[in-house]
């Protein structure tokens, strides 16, 4: 990579290059010797797929539908987010402490890729959870989240961004990931399912988690769970809005706040309401040749 050394001189360069990946790495080595439960359930999934949706739901049927601690008790404390921690002060002692001090059993959010969970994922077992999305909704959530925490410039437009997604080569790990999921899709420890079909049918996914995790549901409780998992009541709850994570990067960022909702949309195929019929055409072709390398297509994933 090239810098631009009329801002900054290039040592300057050189040693924060050097000191940020030797301290990624050594983050990923405590995350690869961390401690793993055969009794935990770890959601994996890429950002902006549905993950808090997903979240929310495996809380709760973990924890006996215990809407009072769910509603009086932000989800991120419930079930914290891996990575979060160290990428807010990239301070390597308090990194893994929210997720070491959780009770068990314990529900884990992690964005990172399966060959970098612990090591113990493979000898202990515990149930993994993965919710696909169609990428080309994802970028475009991504991009409103990211542009209203400060994490992409204010000059950047959907448009900008949906290009610098496609041409970036590290575009191609958000499809590997997808697609080394989709193949572990029938392993019993392992429920793979999409938010399309979530979308779909929310009834039909809630009953196949119950059963993943060995949870039993009646009729009353799973009404009260469409309920409290709907979008218009998840939009309106302070505990699954991530508020007070948005608020921490945003002081990383230094970022003025604004209108923001983390459930912002919630719809399948939203990309073509917010591109131009160009974009989407180009996003189309892009993803399906992306996708076609593995030699499927994005329905079957
Ligand atoms: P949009 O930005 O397209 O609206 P994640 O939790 O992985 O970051 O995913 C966030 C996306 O999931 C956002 O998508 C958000 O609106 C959507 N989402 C969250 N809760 C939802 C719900 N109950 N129903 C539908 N979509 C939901």
């Amino acid at each position: 990579k090239r810098y631009p050394t009329n801002l900054l001189p290039q040592e300057h360069w050189d040693k924060r290059v050097c000191y940020i990946r030797s301290n990624c790495q050594q983050f990923l080595n405590k995350v690869h010797d961390a401690e793993v439960y055969d009794d935990d359930v770890w959601i994996v999934t890429l950002p902006k797929c549905g993950t808090t949706w997903m979240q929310e739901l495996l809380w709760l049927v973990m924890n006996d539908y215990d809407f009072e601690t769910a509603k009086n008790t932000n989800l991120e404390q419930r079930s914290p987010f891996m990575e979060f921690d160290y990428m807010i002060h990239s301070d390597l002692d308090r990194s893994l402490k929210p997720i070491e001090d959780l009770k068990r059993p314990r529900l884990v959010k992690s964005h990172l890729a399966l060959p970098l969970l612990p090591s113990q994922i493979w000898d202990k077992k515990p149930k993994v959870v993965y919710v696909v999305r169609s990428p080309k909704d994802a970028f475009v959530s991504e991009y409103h989240f990211f542009h209203h925490m400060g994490l992409v410039p204010p000059q950047c437009s959907l448009e900008d961004y949906i290009k610098g997604r496609m041409y970036d080569k590290d575009c191609n790990e958000q499809f590997d990931n997808m697609y080394e999921f989709y193949q572990l899709r029938s392993e019993p420890w392992l429920f793979y399912t999409s938010f399309e079909q979530m979308k779909l049918n929310l009834r039909q996914v809630i009953l196949d988690v119950c059963k993943f995790l060995g949870k039993s549901i009646d009729d009353t409780i799973l009404e009260r769970m469409l309920k409290h998992l709907s979008f218009k009541e998840m939009k309106k709850n302070p505990r699954t809005n991530h508020l007070w994570e948005i608020e921490e990067v945003r002081k990383m960022t230094k970022r003025e706040g604004g209108d923001f909702n983390f459930c912002r949309k919630g719809e399948t195929n939203s990309y073509k309401k917010e591109l131009s019929p160009e974009m989407v055409q180009k996003l189309d072709d892009f993803v399906k040749e992306k996708v076609s390398n593995y030699g499927i297509t994005l329905d079957d994933l």
